[in-house]
C-alpha cells in the first residue's frame, strides 16, 4: 500500500511567522528515507501554505526521480496551466473554499462533467495520472470513470469525525464504493482525517491501493520527530 505524505502543514508552520523554516522540502526528503512512498502537497489558490516556490522544487525533485509528486489542486485554469508546466507524476483534484480550514468535502465530479473532463484530458497530455478526490459514493464513481480519470481519492474525513455505529456504516459504505471502483477499473486510494488509530481500517479494505494522510503525522511529528512518525504509519500499512 501506498503512502502519500502529506507536507502542507510544514508549510502552515513557516507561513505563520513568514520565515525561511521549516522548510517543507527538507521534510519531503525525510519523509522518504523513512519510508514514505511519495510526497503530496497542494497549491492552494489563496497560497496559505505550499508556494509556488516550493511547488517547483519537488517538481524538480519529481523529474529527478527522487520522489513521486502528487500535486493536489483546485480545478481552476491557473491551476491547470501551473501543473501542465510542472509535470508532477501525479494531480489530485480537489473542491476549494476560501473560508474552509481544509478540503471538506469530495468533488462534484457529476455535477460537472465537461469541465472536469477538460481539466483531466489537459493533465493527461502533460503525462500527470490524474485522481478525483471524491466522496464515497457511486455516482461520482461513475462520473469519475466517464470522464477518463485513472484514480480515484475517496474522502475519508466524515468517516475519521465519527464514532460507533455511524462510524461503522461510513466504513462499509467506504469498503463498497472501494470495490466498485476497482471493478470500474479504478485505482483506488484514500484520505483524509486518517490517524494512526483509524488507518487500519483503510489498510483492511483490500480495494485500496494508496492512503493520503498528512495531519496526523506532522501532528505526532511534534513529540516524536517527522521520521518516527513517518515509520509508525508506514508499519501500520504494513501489517
Ligand atoms: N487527501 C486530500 C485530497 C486532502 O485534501 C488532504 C488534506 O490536504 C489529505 C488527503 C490529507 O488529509 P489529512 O491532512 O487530514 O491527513
Amino acid at each position: 500500500m501506498h503512502l502519500g505524505v502529506n507536507i502542507d502543514h510544514i508549510a502552515t508552520l513557516r507561513q505563520a511567522r513568514l520565515t525561511q523554516y521549516p522548510d517543507p522540502i527538507a521534510a519531503a526528503q525525510i519523509c522518504m528515507e523513512a519510508g514514505a512512498d511519495g510526497i503530496t502537497a497542494h497549491l492552494r489558490e489563496d497560497r496559505r501554505h505550499i508556494q509556488d516556490a516550493d511547488m517547483e522544487r519537488l517538481a524538480a525533485m519529481a523529474q529527478a526521480g527522487e520522489l513521486h509528486l502528487n500535486m493536489e489542486m483546485a480545478v481552476t485554469d491557473e491551476m491547470v496551466a501551473i501543473a501542465c508546466r510542472l509535470k508532477p507524476q501525479a494531480v489530485c483534484l480537489v473542491p476549494e473554499k476560501r473560508q474552509e480550514l481544509t478540503t471538506e468535502g469530495g468533488l462534484d465530479v457529476a455535477g460537472h462533467i465537461a469541465r472536469m473532463q477538460d481539466a483531466v484530458a489537459k493533465l493527461a497530455d502533460a503525462g500527470c495520472r490524474v485522481s478525483m478526490f471524491i466522496d464515497p459514493n457511486t455516482s461520482q464513481l461513475d462520473a469519475s470513470h466517464l470522464i477518463g480519470a485513472p484514480v480515484v481519492e475517496l474522502h475519508t474525513g466524515h468517516f475519521a469525525n465519527l464514532t460507533g455505529n455511524a462510524q461503522a456504516a461510513e466504513l462499509v459504505q467506504i469498503q463498497k464504493t472501494a470495490m466498485y471502483a476497482r471493478d470500474l477499473g479504478l485505482i483506488v486510494h484514500a484520505g483524509h482525517g486518517l490517524t494512526l488509530e483509524n488507518t487500519l481500517d483503510m489498510v483492511n479494505i483490500s480495494a485500496i491501493e494508496g492512503l493520503n494522510i498528512g495531519h496526523a503525522i506532522v501532528a505526532d511529528a511534534v513529540f516524536k520527530g517527522l521520521q518516527q512518525s513517518v515509520a509508525d504509519f508506514k508499519a501500520v500499512m504494513q501489517r
